[in-house]
């Protein structure tokens, strides 16, 4: 989990940033005994349930079970990549990673660094020019004609290039810098085959697009004249900092708002999120007029669980509706679909409408499919044999997408429903379109004919399931009690615990201890990547009880163990010795595993000194 960082580093930045000093950054705490509560910022409450340990270095919420380390912390509450989280701790206490100083990476880097400076500089110039500047006259009519308030100029950072060939180039000569860097930043653009420069963004409105973290990174500039004759939209071009395809605009403002809704509303451009963002509807990102690709909606999925699509009413904006399923589906997000009334997009609804209207059409968005087959029903001629085939085909496709077979039952019903037909005869074409998937094509059947290369939404890596009550009793008492280690160390064997889980963490903690390597729970939740592991850790942690006598409950729980480990041993041999295919020979070797599985399990655990061995 800790990647590319090594571990004496992670170390360092984690015992310079005190537990209490990071999250009391973030949020106000109050002393409560040894602990620190506040209101949990990853859920609603009226009451604290969120502790946070100055001793383990820890924090656990008793109300939706998240915890960590202050890594985790900061990763979650930014909802920050890991190492984005481990940087941002490091900057904050001033330790620096050496280990990026590497020649190619350093470069790298302090590129970055220049472009980002750049755009700073340049967005500070845009601004004033559209506040105080002559020049910015046009674009200043331009807004108040849109009806975009002065506090959303302020908070969207916009500003105004003016109608020159050079104004950008002057610019840069005079604040020294380098046009080169300039012209990577794509601000500017090279004369073909010459040395002169000359200004990208002309004349527009411009609209700094930044990161999630708020750093401007690019721009997109709308023309101000009606004249047809330039695109409507002018943008940054793909530079080191900058890549459309994986940035949202709006995201750095609305990231709160996404967590707190678990839901984010998707509209296709600037003009859309400012006015929403203007109506209080602040849960909403731009990808900017494309189609959803993969990267955006793995973002999305690190800050809600369901999308509501809201594109402009007209082709593209429904064609985009359709093209980004996909990559949502993969995500593993739910998506709903709201659409204005035509001709508008939300930014013109809501000015024609109000606020109200537009938060009114979100809430009643439809699941994606039922406005797919509405939609599919509007653009075939249901009246042809063709048309009909046409929603049938194009609704097994996209349903099939899902790989969910209650979902492929329920739309094979709607389907039928629309089409008039009989739901199993839908089911049939369906299935038939199922085994047409070339997933797991069968050697002599004939290739699909149709382009059905669709991704395959994933799967669940892991299934959690609650620890038994010994397991849990033990990792009490390994995490209470350090003092149990050597005995279990000596006399407990992992494979008798069933949950993998617990097993997991029993054997990293008793390896540590072995290799005298404890470096304490925090450094321990860095090797463990299954968050309901992780959540149990700190939820046992954060409030260590005193056992009486550990070490004999470690030696009791352990004894317990190993006989439950023996009982299920023992039904899976029973369970072997069922199978009618079994000869002589074989079952008389089971019944004998059996045998000497039930004298191992009347053996006692290698007893304590002074502990009375009893079997449970
Ligand atoms: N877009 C673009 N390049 C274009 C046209 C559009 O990058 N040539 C992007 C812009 O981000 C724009 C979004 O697609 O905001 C949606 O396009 P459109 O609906 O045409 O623009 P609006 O945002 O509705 O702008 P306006 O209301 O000013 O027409
Ligand atoms: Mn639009």
């Amino acid at each position: 989990m800790a990647g590319l960082i090594p571990p004496d580093k992670l170390e360092q930045i984690r015992s310079a940033s005190d537990i209490v000093d990071v999250i009391g950054s973030y949020l106000p705490l109050k002393r409560a005994g040894g602990n620190f509560v506040a209101l949990c910022p990853f859920h609603k409450e009226k009451s604290p349930s969120f502790n946070v340990n100055p001793q383990r270095q820890i924090f656990h919420c008793f109300g939706c079970h998240k915890g960590g380390d202050v890594f985790t912390f900061v990763r979650e509450y930014e909802s920050l990549p890991f190492m984005d989280a481990v940087r941002r701790l490091a900057e904050r206490a001033k330790i620096p990673l050496e280990f990026e100083n590497d020649p190619s990476q350093g470069r790298s880097r302090q590129l970055k660094d220049q472009l980002l400076h750049l755009h700073e500089q340049i967005t500070q110039r845009w601004q004033n020019c559209l506040a105080n500047e002559a020049a910015g006259h046009a674009a200043r009519d331009y807004l108040a004609q849109r009806g975009v308030p002065p506090e959303a100029v302020q908070l969207f950072r916009l500003g105004a290039a003016p109608e020159v060939w050079d104004d950008t180039v002057n610019w840069a000569k005079s604040k020294g810098h380098d046009l080169a860097l300039v012209e990577q930043a794509g601000l500017i653009l090279r004369k073909e085959g010459g040395d002169h420069h000359y200004d990208r963004f002309r004349g527009r409105l411009m609209f700094p697009i930044c990161d999630e973290q708020g750093r401007v990174i690019g721009f997109s500039g709308r023309v101000l004249s009606a004249d047809q004759k330039t695109a409507k939209y002018v943008n940054s071009p793909e530079t080191p900092i900058f890549t459309k395809g994986k940035v949202f605009f709006g995201l750095d403002k609305s990231k709160r708002a996404l967590l707190d809704a678990q839901t984010a509303i998707v509209c296709e451009g600037q003009l859309d999120l400012i006015a929403c963002f203007m109506a209080d509807v602040k849960n909403i990102v731009a990808p900017q007029g494309t189609a959803l690709t993969a990267d955006h909606a793995r973002i999305l999925k690190r800050y809600v669980e369901e999308v509501v699509l809201c594109f402009d009413a007209d082709t593209a904006g429904q064609n985009a509706t359709v093209r980004s399923l996909d990559s949502l589906l993969a995500a593993g997000l739910a998506v709903r679909v709201a659409v204005v009334p035509a001709p508008h997009d939300p930014d013109s609804f809501i000015k024609a409408a109000g606020g109200p209207a537009f938060r009114e059409v979100i809430a009643r968005a439809e699941g994606f499919f039922d406005y797919f087959l509405n939609r599919l029903v509007v653009t075939n001629d249901l009246g042809t044999d063709r048309g009909r085939l046409g929603v049938l085909h194009a609704m097994a496709e996209a349903v099939h997408k899902t790989g969910n077979g209650v979902l492929i039952d329920t739309y094979a019903q709607k389907t039928a429903l629309r089409l008039a037909v009989s739901p199993e005869s839908v089911r049939l074409e369906f299935r038939k379109f199922a085994r047409t998937k070339p997933s797991a094509p069968a050697a002599d059947e004939p290739p699909p004919e149709s382009d059905y290369d669709l991704p395959v939404p994933e799967v669940e890596a892991e299934v959690w399931t609650t620890p038994s009550e010994p397991e849990i009793w033990l990792l009490k008492v390994v995490f209470a009690h350090e003092d149990t280690l050597e005995w279990l160390v000596a006399h407990l064997d992992l494979s008798w615990i069933a949950h993998a889980g617990v097993r997991h963490i029993l054997d990293l903690r008793l390896n540590r201890h072995r290799e005298n390597t404890w470096r304490g729970v925090g450094a321990l939740l860095e090797d463990i990547e299954s968050e309901p592991a992780r959540r149990l850790i700190t939820e046992l942690t954060t409030h260590p009880r005193p056992i009486p006598n550990p070490t004999q409950q470690a030696s009791l729980i352990t004894l317990r163990l190993r006989n439950q480990f023996f009982d299920r041993r023992k039904s899976a041999l029973l369970q072997q010795t069922t199978d009618p295919a079994l000869d002589d020979t074989a079952r008389h070797a089971l019944l004998h595993q059996m045998e000497a599985v039930r004298q191992a399990k009347l053996q006692p655990l290698t007893p304590l000194p002074g502990i009375e061995d009893e079997p449970f």
